[in-house]
């Protein structure tokens, strides 16, 4: 049943032409490409308009939920040809106000691949002497092979191998000690990248490593008084995924025998605190949403992964924050997302998150939102950051949306790597220089 074309229907007498095929992506060999396809901007203003546009993402597999439905903000949904039409119509007929904030998302992705290819030789050659640098989004086979080469030539940087994907992709982190022996600092953990078309967020994470690593004269405080933990890429089959075939790939690559040929679950709806269990729904059970949080905690090794690095070193490490980096919105966000109740400690979280994004601002101006993630945005549940609070193995737990808020979205241009990973580790500074 297609509940978008069904709400068309009923909102509009005329007829519309006949709504596309469903697309599986993995069935098609050759990269899936855009033509069409829009990002309308929706402001819902009541709860029945948020629970129609709740509705809409889990009946129809054609509209792409940017962002997850919201009161009194905006929602980003992508579609293409009669279900952009339908889905037009839909929000017309409910009084629901949008408009178009990305016109033509093919030229977007069609820009970035150019430009990556007008870039290839350098992209091979940076990759051969396994040097990035971020004036381009690289592969994933090029951060691997970064990051074990920073470890090989670097004492204080241990590469550690956390686990496995689906697809037997190595789940890869940097440790990054001044190798003072001081096994009681405060560690921080920061991973990105669990949701694969979220590029810009493995880029600012490696380039942190590399601030962290090679100018650390910079700031020497730093790795005096923490450690850092930081997992550039969550997700490898998914991020390999939104490289080779798809942009738009936010999940994991396992199959869990959707009737529909669905593949993948979203790991940061798969930790088992609170699982599926949110105050409001904040995952969906529909294999082919976006938000399908597996068919059990822990079902991804993706995610079951940074449960057992936390926890086979919960008694060594002294694990003090978890950080996990996404994009886009502009938000420093803290648990719960499965309840608007908030921690106990949500003052000292909150506080902390406020300057952060005061350092934040100050490099380059950019405006980011604070607060509970239920409260902020929308529900979620079985998401890391709250496992991290939530399991007691942190005490501070947060989820940065980095750039943009919308103008390019997931295709955030490569010319903001640097500045939007800059700002970023201005605000890391903050939260290592905090006393735990
Ligand atoms: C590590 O050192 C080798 C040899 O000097 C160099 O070729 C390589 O690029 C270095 N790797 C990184 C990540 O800097
Ligand atoms: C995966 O990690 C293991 C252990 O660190 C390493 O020996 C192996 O070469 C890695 N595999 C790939 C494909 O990088
Ligand atoms: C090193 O850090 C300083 C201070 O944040 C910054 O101004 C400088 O650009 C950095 N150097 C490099 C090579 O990234
Ligand atoms: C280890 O690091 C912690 C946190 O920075 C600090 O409080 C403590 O004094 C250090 N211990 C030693 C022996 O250096
Ligand atoms: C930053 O965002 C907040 C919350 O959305 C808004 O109230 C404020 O006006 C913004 N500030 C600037 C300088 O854009
Ligand atoms: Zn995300």
């Amino acid at each position: 049943m297609n509940v978008l074309r069904n709400l068309a229907l009923l909102a509009c007498a005329v007829s519309l032409a006949s709504s596309a095929t469903l697309d599986h992506p993995e069935v098609s060999s050759s990269k899936q490409r855009f033509q069409g396809s829009q990002v309308l901007r929706a402001f819902a203003s009541t709860p029945s308009q948020v629970s129609l546009l709740g509705t809409l993402q889990n009946g129809n597999n054609e509209l792409d939920f940017w962002t997850e439905p919201r009161l009194n903000g905006f929602t980003d949904i992508m579609a293409e040809g009669a279900s952009l039409q339908d889905l037009k119509t839909v929000l017309e007929k409910h009084q629901i106000p949008f408009h178009v904030s990305i016109g033509d998302v093919d030229k977007l992705v069609l820009e970035e691949e150019a430009r990556r290819a007008a870039k290839l030789g350098h992209l091979r050659l940076q990759t051969e002497r396994n040097l990035i640098d971020w004036s381009e989004y690289y592969s994933l086979e090029a951060i691997e092979n970064w990051l074990v080469s920073v470890g090989q030539n670097n004492s204080n940087v241990q590469i550690i191998t956390i686990g496995e994907s689906t697809q037997g992709r190595n789940i890869t982190l940097a440790k990054i000690s001044n190798g003072d022996g001081n096994s009681t600092k405060p560690a921080i953990f920061i991973t990105a990248n669990i949701h694969a078309r979220e590029w810009i967020s493995s880029a600012a994470a490696t380039y942190m490593i590399d601030q962290l690593v090679h100018n650390s004269s910079a700031h020497p405080d730093i790795l005096d008084s923490v450690d850092f933990y930081i997992l550039p890429v969550i997700n490898p089959d998914g991020f390999a995924f939104s490289h080779s075939t798809n942009r738009m790939w936010r999940k994991t690559r396992s199959n869990h025998q959707s009737a529909l040929g669905c593949i993948g679950a979203d790991a940061n709806r798969n930790f088992d605190f609170k699982w599926s269990n949110g105050d409001v729904s904040g995952s969906s059970g529909d294999k082919c949403s976006e938000t399908y949080r597996g068919p059990e905690a822990f079902s991804e090794p993706e995610a079951a992964a940074i449960r057992d690095f936390v926890t086979a070193n919960a008694k060594e490490v002294n694990w003090a924050v978890y950080i996990t980096l996404h994009s886009y919105g502009q938000y420093f966000l803290a648990p719960w997302g499965y309840t608007q109740g908030l921690p106990e400690n949500y003052d000292a979280l909150k506080s902390l998150s406020d300057v952060a994004s005061k350092a934040l601002w100050d490099k380059h101006g950019t405006n980011f939102t604070t607060g509970a993630s239920s409260v902020v945005l929308y529900f979620t549940d079985g998401t890391d950051q709250d496992w991290a609070l939530g399991s007691g193995f942190f005490p501070y737990s947060y989820t940065m949306e980095l750039r943009d808020t919308g103008r390019y979205g997931f295709v955030l241009p490569a010319e903001q790597i640097v500045p939007c990973s800059e700002e970023t580790f201005e605000a890391i500074k903050v939260v290592a220089r905090n006393k735990y």
